[in-house]
């Protein structure tokens, strides 16, 4: 493979893409973030870098908490509308119609719509040339019960969840490539785990079935007669979010952003 130099770049691909959720009360915000990972195992340390204008910044640095929630592919777009407006203008909990869940350890919400949320408390703050490091320690995880299995076992394959590279979202594979050290493992090792794997497909499709049934069985909604439908364009009718109106106006401020630009400032 013959390679070609460029100039020294944050260029580690794939990586994480979380919602941050910081502040509390009137004042919770969330904010997206890439630049974020896992560096210690016991006690679990994570750490997110800000920089230093985002509006979380201050947040982070005055509360000394935030919580991770997991990005899956239902939220992504709400994911990138976090990274794109600030909560100086807008309410982003309210506008992209997220519920604050209680943190059991932290003051500041999680995201309730996240599968998984990591509640932090910040031990270290590092200032480098445009972010600032938050090092904090993971007190608490609180994940949705529908992906913890009857062993309690949380079973991340079924969350959906997305990862960033070079500028663009993916959703992650269902079927893995292998797992935690296939490279060495026994073939009677092998063996056991695909007769696992068959019968966890089994007890998938099972837990789907239900939940299809279990839809099916819900009332259906009334349908709305044609005339009060709203047609393309037609603004009359149009129920607006609480508060969104308001956004419009203070969010636009006629400045419109550049989601090229938007998208390489991590
Ligand atoms: C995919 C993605 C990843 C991002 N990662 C970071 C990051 O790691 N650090 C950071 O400071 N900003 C990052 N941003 C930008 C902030 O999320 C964005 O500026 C946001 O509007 C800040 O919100 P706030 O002003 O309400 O804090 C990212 C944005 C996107 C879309």
């Amino acid at each position: 493979m013959s390679k070609q130099s460029f100039k020294p770049g944050a260029m580690l691909n794939p990586v994480p893409v979380v919602m941050v959720s910081c502040g509390s009360g009137e004042e919770a915000n969330i904010i997206t973030i890439a630049w974020t990972g896992i560096i210690n195992s016991d006690p679990p340390m994570t750490y997110v870098s800000v920089r230093r204008e985002r509006h979380s910044h201050h947040m982070i640095e005055e509360s000394g908490q935030f919580v991770i929630n997991l990005c899956t592919q239902k939220l992504a777009l709400a994911a990138d509308f976090c990274g794109v407006r600030s909560g100086r203008e807008i309410d982003k909990f309210q506008n992209q119609s997220l519920t604050p869940g209680k943190g059991e350890r932290v003051s500041c919400p999680t995201i309730e719509e996240a599968p998984v949320s990591l509640e932090c408390v910040v031990k270290e703050q590092h200032r480098y040339g445009t972010h600032d490091m938050f090092v904090a320690e993971i007190v608490n995880v609180q994940v949705d019960e529908q992906l913890v299995d009857e062993k309690g076992r949380i079973c991340l394959d079924q969350a959906d969840l997305v990862c960033y590279s070079h500028g663009e979202y993916f959703g992650l594979d269902k079927e893995p490539l292998g797992r935690f050290g296939y490279s060495v493992m026994k073939p009677k090792t092998k063996k056991r785990l695909e007769a696992q794997k068959r019968q966890k497909a089994a007890a998938d499709k099972r837990r789907r079935a239900e939940s299809q049934k279990e839809q099916a069985a819900k009332p259906q909604r009334e349908k709305q007669p044609k005339s009060l439908k709203r047609k393309k364009g037609d603004t009359k009718n149009r129920q607006w979010p609480q508060g969104q109106r308001r956004q419009k106006s203070e969010a636009g401020k006629g400045k419109k952003q550049n989601p090229k630009r938007s998208r390489k400032k991590s």
